[in-house]
């Protein structure tokens, strides 16, 4: 059958720029911009709890961290097809659940926080996604709502240790003090993800790294490390540059110690080895089209 021999095309137009084709330019770096996160403010839980002055802000008056949608756009449209499953073991608030169902791509988010999954679940219902979104409250390290080698994309922004506290609950990776316990966890995520993967399925995990106690924490690599050691494969690294106020706030402080103010986050991107099968319409589309072409 030709379409075997097919099996493993990422579907892609020659005769079409990328930047259409796809959204973006896919560089190693890249520096998502205003204009790209203004155009889903519908995607941000913060937008509704501001409207109710219940918006949670940090003790110095920013925001709780928030996925940068346009991001998420962009991953979606290049490591996903329309109708894919994406799983997601740290859903946090909305924004990839809200893109990934607007672009028709069914989401599966975890996340252990009672009130966050109340307000998510709330605030999606408010649009006609019935059907293309799952929040589960449970422990997406586990991610045992999940069948063996159901995702086709893996999408998601871990918490950063204990740095950004989010509500205690049971499996709550921002109350784990020690680094070691935390990337044990972390160690866990990584074999499930691979687990839940289809053959050939992405895996883009968006990260950073942290001091802590002066000490520089590693968790990109370390992160590479354990999920390459749980059988995925590296496919990329991209360095996501962050349009961030935090760096001058901290420019003083870093100096006197020579350190540097941390301006940007990784975003790596693994793959399971194995065949990507058409099981969208999108790459089905594109393999009987290269069928009739050959035939
Ligand atoms: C997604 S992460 C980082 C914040 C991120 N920028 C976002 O998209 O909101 C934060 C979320 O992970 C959740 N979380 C922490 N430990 C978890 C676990 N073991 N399983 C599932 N979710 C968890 C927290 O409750 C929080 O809502």
């Amino acid at each position: 059958m030709k379409s075997e021999y097919y099996k493993n095309v990422l579907p892609w137009n020659e005769n079409e720029r990328v930047i259409d084709q796809f959204g973006w330019n896919p560089q190693s770096v890249i520096t998502p911009t205003k204009s790209s996160k203004n155009n889903w403010d519908d995607a941000y839980l913060t937008a509704y709890e501001e409207k109710r002055g219940v918006c949670p802000r940090l003790p110095n008056g920013l925001m709780m961290s928030e996925f940068h949608a346009g991001l998420c756009e962009n991953i979606v449209h290049y490591w996903s097809m329309v109708g894919d499953t994406i799983v997601d073991p740290f859903a946090g608030r909305m924004t990839r659940a809200f893109v990934s169902a607007k672009l028709g791509r069914d989401y599966i988010g975890y996340d252990v926080s009672p009130e966050t999954v109340k307000k998510v679940r709330e605030e999606m219902g408010r649009h006609s996604f019935d059907g293309y979104y799952d929040i589960i409250e449970s422990d997406g390290c586990e991610m045992s709502h999940t069948d063996d080698e159901s995702a086709n994309l893996v999408m998601t922004c871990p918490p950063y240790g204990d740095i950004e506290r989010y509500e205690s609950a049971e499996g709550q990776l921002s109350d784990i003090r020690s680094y070691t316990e935390f990337r044990n966890r972390i160690e866990i995520c990584g074999q499930n993800i691979e687990r839940v993967l289809k053959p050939g399925g992405f895996c883009v995990w968006v990260c950073g790294d942290w001091r802590k106690g002066g000490e520089y924490i590693p968790f990109h690599s370390d992160t590479i490390n354990m999920f390459t050691m749980a059988g995925l494969n590296l496919h990329d690294i991209i360095v996501m540059k962050n349009d961030t106020i935090f760096a001058a706030l901290q420019a003083g402080k870093c100096a006197s110690k020579r350190y540097t103010a941390k301006v940007h986050e990784f975003i790596l991107v693994f793959r399971k080895s194995g065949e990507l099968v058409a099981n969208s319409d999108k790459i089905k589309n594109k393999v009987e089209s290269l069928e009739q072409f050959f035939s």
